[in-house]
This record gives structure tokens, C-alpha cells and sequence, in this order.
């Protein structure tokens, strides 16, 4: 026995005795802390004989250690009685609905852009794929749009470097198509595929849109083919009732040339901002194939003809699904693309 194991006697019995945390802090401070008793004892040290001094610090030592450890044990005590009355407490409610992940509905234009697909597959035609970065030689002089041609303005263009530029519609892929086939038809491809245009976004426009090209070559290939095939398109996608009009029209890579319009889904055909007082929305162009395009994509205009058609998707998704503004589609309100869930 030395004089601070009474401290300790008197310490460890507090300590068993201590019900929570704030407790143990409590006696820490009162039984190691500065002015506990222990602490103070120090100060007697430099009164005490020298050869007692030695066994003094030490014993003191000791008595620190012992109750210091002996909070520590406690605390772990009370931190493992803890965990153990929160488990026995807490409950599962196992009748909770779980979080599960939104499913995600198909893009309206892509259900058009795939719709146009299915059709069109089962009139026989292939489906080509081109770049949406292209050269200009595609996107305009191979399609009978030398430089500095003033139809050039018809498709103000987003240009990458001198040569090279967004493609403003879908048509170059015809130019590919023809020149992969080498002169030799048939040919009965289209080609869906998004382009980009320096047009100012309003109601009916955006700058970057989806297209779907029509390319069609053979020997006996006539304007009145064209005419069915797209009057078929135009019924399979909107029902029997939708006014359409033909209308004669100009695009440099065909000739003749026709504009398709459908009438309005918002007015009925009455008059509206969306169709700007016309009645009617444009969603196609469309031509027989221009004498010198097909010349300059390696057939012989002579034995050749050729119709084909660029038809824009999203006016396709507004008339169909009644959308007012264009730019609904790209807004990616989940709402509104929510309303499309389980169509076809
Ligand atoms: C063309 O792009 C021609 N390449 C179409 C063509 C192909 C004609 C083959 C003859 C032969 P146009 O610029 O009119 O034509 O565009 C075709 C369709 O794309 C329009 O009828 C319209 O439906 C859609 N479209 C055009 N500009 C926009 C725009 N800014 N925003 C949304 N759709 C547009």
C-alpha cells in the first residue's frame, strides 16, 4: 500500500459506479485532471527527501495510469451497452416500399424516327447510316450546289474548318449511297439521322433537328411513285383524316420538286401561331432526282432515274402527338416526356 492507492480505491469505486459518458468525463477531470488530488500531490515532490522523490513519481505515475485505464475500460463498457439497447430497440419495417429506379420511356422522335423505320423496311428499302460532320462536297456540291451557288442560303450552315461542316440535312448520305453502288441500281435506302442549321429556334424550328432521307433509283422510277409513297407514309402515320397538300417546290438536287405540308394539329387547319396563320405545317421535301446529281454520283442519267425525300421527325412527333413548340422535345421536362410512355 502508498499513499495514492487509497485515491485509486476511491476513484475505481466512482468510476464502477458511473451510468454514462458525461459521468466518466466528470471523474477524469476530478480524479487526473489538474487540480485533482493526484495532480496537486505533485507540488509536495520538491519538499520530499531525495531518496524518496524517485518512489514518489513513480507510485504517482502509477496511480494515474491505473484509473485512467480504468475509464477507458469503462467507457468501452457503456459504448458496448449502448450499441447493444439499440439493436434490441430498433425494428425493421419490412412492409416499407422499397426505392427503386424510374424506368425511362422512349424519346417521341425516336418512336417516329423508329415508326419510319419499320415502314419503310417493309416497302423493301434499306436503312444507311452517314456523318453527321461531312464535307462539303457532300453535303452541297455533289448534290448539284456548286460554292458560292445562292441556294447555298437556303441551309445556313454550322462549318467545322474550311471544308468540312455540320451536315444541314440528311441528302449527302444519297451522294455515299450512289457512289458506294457504283452505277449500278436499284436502290431503295432511307437514312434517319440528326442535322444542324444556323436557324433561329422558334415554334416550329431548331437549330439542331432530325431528318429522315428517302433515296430511290431504278429504270422506270416516276414522280407519281413518289407521290404514293409518300402519300402511304403520310396515312400509315397520321390516319386517313389529315389533310395533306402537294405543292410545287425548288431544291437544286432535284427537279422537279415538291413540298408536302400536312394541316395543322393545333388549329384543325383554321389558323394559328404554330403554323403562323396558314392552316398547314411543311414536313417534307421531296423531287426526282436531278440529272446532274445522279451524273455526278457515278449513274447514267439516260438509263437511271431516281426520286428521293427528306422528311423532318420532329414536325413528323408534333402534328402526330398535337406538340405545340418544337422545343418541348429538347427542354427534357420528364413530364412531358413521360406522356409517351408505352407508345408504340
Ligand atoms: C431539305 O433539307 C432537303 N434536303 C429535303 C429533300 C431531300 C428535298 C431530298 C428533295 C430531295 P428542307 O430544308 O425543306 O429540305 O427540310 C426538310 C424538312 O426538314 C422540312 O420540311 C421540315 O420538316 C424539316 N425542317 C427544316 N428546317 C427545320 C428546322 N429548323 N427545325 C425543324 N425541322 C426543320
Amino acid at each position: 500500500m502508498n499513499i495514492f492507492d487509497e485515491i485509486v480505491e476511491r476513484a475505481s469505486k466512482e468510476i464502477n459506479e458511473a451510468i454514462d459518458q458525461n459521468k466518466l468525463s466528470e471523474l477524469k477531470a476530478k480524479f487526473v485532471g489538474k487540480q485533482s488530488e493526484l495532480s496537486q500531490s505533485m507540488k509536495k515532490l520538491k519538499d520530499l527527501p531525495n531518496e524518496e522523490k524517485a518512489n514518489f513519481g513513480k507510485n504517482l505515475n502509477i496511480a494515474k495510469q491505473k484509473i485512467l485505464s480504468h475509464i477507458a475500460d469503462q467507457q468501452n463498457a457503456l459504448k458496448t451497452k449502448e450499441i447493444d439497447a439499440k439493436i434490441a430497440n430498433e425494428k425493421i419495417d419490412i412492409t416499407l416500399p422499397g426505392r427503386c429506379n424510374q424506368k425511362g420511356s422512349k424519346h417521341p422522335c425516336d418512336i417516329i424516327k423508329d415508326d419510319l423505320v419499320e415502314f419503310f423496311t417493309g416497302l423493301g428499302y434499306s436503312v444507311a447510316d452517314g456523318n453527321e460532320v461531312e464535307l462539303d462536297k457532300f453535303n452541297f456540291e455533289l448534290l448539284n450546289i456548286p460554292k458560292d451557288h445562292p441556294a447555298r442560303d437556303m441551309q445556313d450552315s454550322f462549318y467545322v474548318d474550311d471544308n468540312s461542316l455540320l451536315r444541314s440535312h440528311t441528302s449527302p448520305v444519297q451522294s455515299h449511297v450512289m457512289l458506294n453502288a457504283k452505277g449500278v441500281g436499284p436502290i431503295k435506302v432511307i437514312c434517319p439521322g440528326k442535322v444542324y442549321r444556323r436557324d433561329d429556334d422558334d415554334m416550329t424550328h431548331s437549330h439542331q433537328f432530325g431528318q429522315c432521307e428517302g433515296l430511290v433509283i431504278g429504270e422506270n422510277v416516276s414522280l407519281g411513285a413518289l407521290m404514293d409513297t409518300l402519300t402511304l407514309m403520310i396515312k400509315h402515320m397520321f390516319g386517313e383524316k389529315r389533310n395533306v397538300r402537294f405543292r410545287p417546290s425548288f431544291f437544286p438536287f432535284t427537279e422537279p420538286s415538291i413540298e408536302v405540308d400536312v394541316s395543322c394539329a393545333n388549329c384543325g387547319g383554321k389558323g394559328c401561331p404554330i403554323c403562323k396563320g396558314t392552316g398547314w405545317i411543311e414536313i417534307l421535301g421531296a423531287g426526282m432526282v436531278h440529272p446532274n446529281v445522279l451524273r455526278d454520283n457515278g449513274f447514267d442519267p439516260d438509263k437511271y432515274q431516281g426520286f428521293a425525300f427528306g422528311v423532318g421527325i420532329e414536325r413528323l412527333a408534333m402534328l402526330k402527338y398535337g406538340v405545340d413548340d418544337i422545343r418541348k422535345f429538347y427542354n427534357n421536362d420528364v413530364s412531358f416526356l413521360h406522356q409517351f410512355k408505352g407508345e408504340k
